[in-house]
């Protein structure tokens, strides 16, 4: 389309809708987007013959969905949009659940806001709650109406009114977006399994394996025991449908424009229910290219960033999270470049530092965490990290190769090492997980297990072995320590927080053995939770410690995402150590990674920038000065302040 097309007919649009009353605030966010808008959405459909018709569909469902957006939540997202940086500040800590092994229904939940509020909890993540076929929905995440909650957790109803309870309480909500595909009982897979043609190609189906094969070709496997093969036979239509997931995921065929403007209003409906974030799943897969692995392609980012001018114009208050479980520097990309009309998501998952910390903790090491973190690219502004130990998720090794090989380390060998680890097939190891998804062609593996065994607490409690168990829970402390002080958004996961170990018995039920992700999905027992007010219980203990880290964390600032981070060579390998400042205010994050005690240099402190008189801010352990030394015990860890 000729720019002069363009104006003209932005002039004539906004002429039209500047006449009914109520519109200026539609037409100056249209008006600030329209060439973004316009750019992207042309440079995916600009080469159809129909490309006015559905760009006209979109500005109208952007106008039709601002107008339905309640005055409630419009305030809101005024606010947000004059403070872009909102979600980057320090008194915001994340809680990740199943509504129903957390609460049984949502309207059960409601009643737990206050143990949100006794944590600490603001930013409330529901695991997937769309309605989806009872057996084949892989969690939740193979949704057949995009419009109403799973039968058994409650209504749409009960959702908005969950989520004005959080907001009266002062908490956010997150809900997932599965935008990548649908169950293949979604009316749309059910049209086009019945032979019609406008629904077949909202996926993407083949007459034959011509086109199969050559995207099989590059295409690896996401789930290579459970579901081999990334396309599956139709007999009804004798067609293959592409299903990169589980073979009842139907990939989404974003080629088609009617695609994204569904998914897109979709997404609207989701934030007018008093979404606060939503979390894109799987979105490095959405545009599949043959003769690639159809990971991470340009249309991909031109998606998202396309979803997110479209949430500036109609509810700017909402975030997008990018759930990209690709290479490191691949998952900073999804943010886009902020700067340029080409901003995507303003929360991504920081995978690495996870896979960086589980990976610190066995080899008792720093040195692939610091380096590993050296070479990842800057973030544009007014974005964050969501920084996690855990989710419902396996823990897949995606560390970068060249890193590893910097350091002298076999990137096979080393991976490998740490799946024995955790699985505990190492000599050794205090870990319980369990390898998910191993692969003899390709030699990957990836682990499942709660943090809590993955750290040995669950082969402590069986050895009633009380050192052990004082091991497990510091080994717990410190990793969920260098969640909430590293910056970005720290996500504690259901559970985690009295220290669940994995349960089994999660297998028995799922018909999916391989699945065994569903060991670290447990559900909660609230008579557990409530040994949290036992003193002297491992719950008490974990749940203890984690809450004085998040109170800590939320009254110091040097802990947003704005403040600077320094790493300090402690001169100890199995140290690690950093200094968070923001103006005058620094805190010292001083982590003994081994099982041995470390002597370290008192003048670290002064490194650090920290004279005067320190003190501990968590309190957990005193820091012991031994002549001329500090002495760390084991899996120590001290955030260190001037008093
Ligand atoms: C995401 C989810 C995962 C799911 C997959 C397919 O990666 O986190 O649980 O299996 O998408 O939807």
């Amino acid at each position: 389309m000729d720019p002069k097309d363009d104006q003209r007919f932005l002039a004539s649009l906004l002429n039209t809708l500047k006449m009914k009353r109520g519109n200026a605030e539609f037409c100056s966010r249209l008006g600030n987007r329209f060439s973004t808008l316009r750019s992207l959405f042309f440079r995916l459909y600009g080469h159809r013959n129909d490309f006015l018709y559905w760009y006209t569909e979109l500005i109208r469902i952007l106008h039709r969905s601002y107008l339905k957006r309640s005055p409630e939540l419009k305030i809101i997202d005024r606010a947000r949009e004059m403070n872009p940086g909102w979600l980057l500040n320090e008194g915001l800590v994340s809680y990740t659940l199943y509504v129903d092994r957390f609460a049984g229904n949502l309207v059960g939940l409601c009643s737990k806001i206050p143990y949100f509020k006794e944590l600490g909890a603001n930013l409330i993540h529901l695991m997937p709650l769309l309605r989806c076929p009872p057996m084949d929905n892989d969690g939740g995440y193979a949704v057949s109406d995009y419009r109403a909650v799973q039968s058994s957790l409650g209504t749409m109803q009960d959702l908005r009114s969950f989520s004005s309870h959080l907001r009266k309480n002062q908490r956010l909500l997150q809900l997932d977006l599965v935008v990548n595909h649908t169950s293949d009982q979604h009316e749309w897979a059910r049209r086009a399994r019945k032979g019609e043609r406008e629904y077949q190609d909202m996926y993407f189906t083949f007459d034959g394996r011509s086109n199969p094969d050559r995207f099989e070709e590059s295409l690896p496997e996401v789930f290579p025991l459970s579901a081999p093969g990334n396309f599956t036979y139709i007999s009804q239509i004798d067609k293959w449908v592409m299903t990169v997931f589980h073979n009842y995921q139907w990939d989404l065929n974003y080629t088609n424009p009617r695609v994204f403007l569904e998914m897109l209003q979709n997404l609207f409906f989701l934030a007018d229910q008093g979404a606060d974030v939503l979390r894109l799943d799987a979105i490095p897969y959405l545009w599949k290219r043959i003769g690639t692995n159809s990971r991470n392609q340009a249309e991909a980012h031109w998606i998202c960033q396309l979803f997110h001018a479209c949430i500036r114009v109609v509810c700017p208050g909402v975030s997008l999270v990018a759930e990209a479980v690709v290479e490191p520097r691949e998952v900073v990309r999804y943010f886009g470049e902020r700067e340029s009309a080409g901003a995507e998501c303003d929360m991504a998952y920081h995978v690495l530092y996870m896979v960086l910390l589980w990976d610190a903790l066995a080899t008792g090491k720093n040195s692939v965490f610091l380096r590993s973190l050296s070479s990842l690219p800057k973030l544009p502004a007014n974005v964050t990290w969501l920084t996690y130990l855990r989710c419902h998720d396996d823990i897949g090794l995606g560390y970068d190769d060249a890193d590893l090989r910097g350091l002298g380390i076999d990137p096979a060998l080393h991976r490998r090492f740490i799946v024995d680890f955790y699985s505990g097939r190492y000599p050794g190891s205090y870990a319980s997980g369990r390898i998910f998804m191993e692969n003899s062609r390709t030699g990957d593996a990836r682990i499942s297990g709660t943090a809590a065994s993955l750290v040995g607490l669950e082969k402590a409690i069986l050895a009633n072995d009380t050192g052990a168990v004082h091991d497990s829970v510091h080994r717990l402390l410190l990793l969920y320590g260098l969640v909430m002080s590293f910056g970005g958004l720290p996500v504690v996961y259901a559970g985690d927080e009295v220290g669940y170990c994995n349960d089994y018995s999660q297998l028995e039920n799922n018909k999916e053995q391989e699945d065994n992700r569903w060991i670290h999905r447990p559900e909660i027992d609230w008579d557990k939770i409530s040994r949290r007010n036992l003193s002297g219980t491992i719950e008490e203990r974990i749940y203890r410690g984690m809450k004085n880290m998040i109170t800590v964390r939320k009254a110091t600032k040097e802990f947003s995402f704005h403040a600077h981070r320094r790493f300090i060579d402690a001169g100890d390998p199995h140290v690690l150590c950093f200094v968070r400042s923001f103006h005058e205010q620094r805190t010292m994050v001083l982590a003994n990674l081994s099982n041995s005690s470390r002597k370290i240099d008192p003048l670290i402190l002064y490194w650090g920038g920290l004279t005067g008189k320190i003190q501990d801010r968590l309190g957990s352990h005193p820091l012991c000065r031994e002549g001329e030394v500090y002495v760390l015990p084991p899996y120590g860890l001290y955030w260190l302040a001037r008093v």
